[in-house]
């Protein structure tokens, strides 16, 4: 089923009709715990932070009873939660037991060029190669996940994704939620065959949502708030949650991290490689009580629960959600206005202006400093469902960017702060700005809806 690249590229109608090898597994919402992925503890030097991560397979259990096997970052699905200070380094040496190509990016990170994971700078299968992050850039919530050229939808898909947080002393003056009141869900789609297979499959309808690694799972929470850092680490599919009685929650951050002020929402609308920093007040509900996060982007066949919050005790609480959260420096004035048109071309691949990438063509070249518009547009009509396909998820590396306009309205709440995935359903078209600063170097800018960079969406821009 994992067919790499644009040789492999089979018509869509082929691939939603191919038949699973076995039926997708059975299962019952919320009987496993949501497990938070723990913080790996770093060696400690007066220059940074090292840590030694080694990829290999692991057979965990992310449907009740059923054993998958799936790549890892040490063994855990997701991968272990960095954290790292701002202006402090991290060196991390990644190692490859598995049997295929890998290559670690850090999503969302400001990494010089032979750091950032380029598709094709690869780890083969038995060696190991180092990474260095500067973490030059303020609190956000970033994730590391796989980038192999041509596979990289295969490998995160299989498992090689995990939570990297950049904290600085302003977010830490802040009284938000902490500690063990700070929680992260990683939250995805997946097809789990009943043999336990985690099953790769273009087709859009994978019927398990898990987050944290577990299907459906529960979550014991105290009647207090609770700090939520919500990523969208599927691989095609947008997420609409919201919880089941249509509370209100408070969102504070964004890819690139904190907002100015926080908006209260009753919607969060992810794209693939999207994320949100959410503040929930569980005192809403009575100790006993349970509420439900559902997915109102849900297909009519599936079943749109994603968790359940079950409210087990009361808690002192003395955080707060302050009407200031941090300062979104202004962008300059841009001198630079490109326009980028995605589309797919079920022969071809899926396209930037045209073209497959090549990782041996420059399509843009900027000057280091420069502030530009892009025009992006999804040029696809809209299909009938599962339509996942035909969205795109625009994500830049090395720049954040400040979504401008979707279609000459205001952004979504979700879309405000630094940015550095913007979603583009078809027929839209979304002004985004950016500043390419801090280095030098070809980086590349994608589609996160990764079977489509896979198929080509992808391309390059230097900073010279
Ligand atoms: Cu999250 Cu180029 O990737
Ligand atoms: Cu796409």
């Amino acid at each position: 089923a994992a067919v790499g690249g644009v040789a492999g590229i089979v018509p869509l109608e082929q691939i939603a009709a191919a038949a699973d090898p076995v039926p997708p597994a059975e299962s019952t919402p919320f009987t496993a715990v949501m497990p938070i992925p723990p913080v790996l503890a770093p060696a400690r030097d007066s220059r940074c932070d090292r840590y030694d991560i080694t990829m290999r397979t692991a057979r965990v259990e992310i449907i009740p009873g059923l054993l998958s096997t799936v790549n890892t970052y040490n063994g855990l699905f997701p991968g272990p939660t960095i954290v790292a200070q701002r202006g402090r380094a991290v060196r991390i040496r990644q190692t490859n037991e598995l049997s295929v190509l890998t290559g670690v990016h850090l999503h969302g990170g400001k990494v010089p060029a032979a750091h950032d994971g380029h598709p094709t700078d690869t780890i083969a299968p038995g060696a190991s190669r180092v990474y260095d992050y500067p973490n030059n850039q303020s609190a956000a919530p970033l994730w590391y996940h796989d980038h192999a050229h041509m596979i990289e939808g295969d490998n995160v898909y299989s498992g090689l994704s995990g939570a990297y947080l950049v904290t600085d002393q302003q977010e830490q003056s802040l009284p938000l939620p902490h500690g063990r009141y700070d929680v992260p869900l990683q939250i995805r789609d997946a097809r789990v065959l009943s043999d336990g297979t985690l099953y790769y499959t273009r087709a859009q309808d994978r019927p398990h949502v898990l987050v944290n690694g577990k299907e459906r799972p529960r979550f014991e929470v105290a009647a207090r708030r609770y700090r939520l850092r919500i990523f969208n680490t599927s691989v095609d599919r947008p997420f609409d949650l919201r919880f089941a009685d249509g509370s209100e929650f408070v969102l504070i951050g964004t890819d690139g991290g904190l907002l100015s002020e926080p908006v209260r929402v009753q919607s969060l609308l992810l794209g693939a490689g999207e994320r949100a920093d959410v503040v929930v007040d569980f005192a809403r509900y009575a100790v006993g009580g349970s509420v439900v996060l559902v997915n109102a982007a849900a297909l009519a066949t599936e079943n749109a629960d994603v968790m359940r919050f079950d409210v087990v005790c009361t808690a002192s609480d003395s955080s707060k959600v302050p009407g200031k959260l941090a300062a979104v420096p202004p962008l300059p004035k841009a001198t630079v206005e490109r326009n980028f048109v995605l589309a797919q071309d079920w022969t071809r691949g899926a396209l930037i202006n045209g073209n497959v990438y090549d990782p041996n063509r420059v399509d843009v070249q900027t000057r280091l400093g420069t502030t530009e518009i892009w025009t992006i547009t999804n040029a696809d009509p809209a299909g009938p469902p599962p339509n996942f396909h035909l969205n795109h998820s625009f994500h830049t590396h090395l720049a954040d960017f400040r979504v401008l306009d979707r279609n000459g309205k205001p952004p979504a709440p979700t879309e405000l702060g630094c940015k550095d995935v913007v979603r583009i359903p078809p027929g839209d078209t979304v002004r985004i700005a950016m500043t390419w600063s801090g280095y030098t170097g070809r980086f590349v800018f994608h589609c996160h809806q990764l079977p489509h960079s896979e198929w080509g969406q992808m391309a390059t821009i230097e900073v010279v």
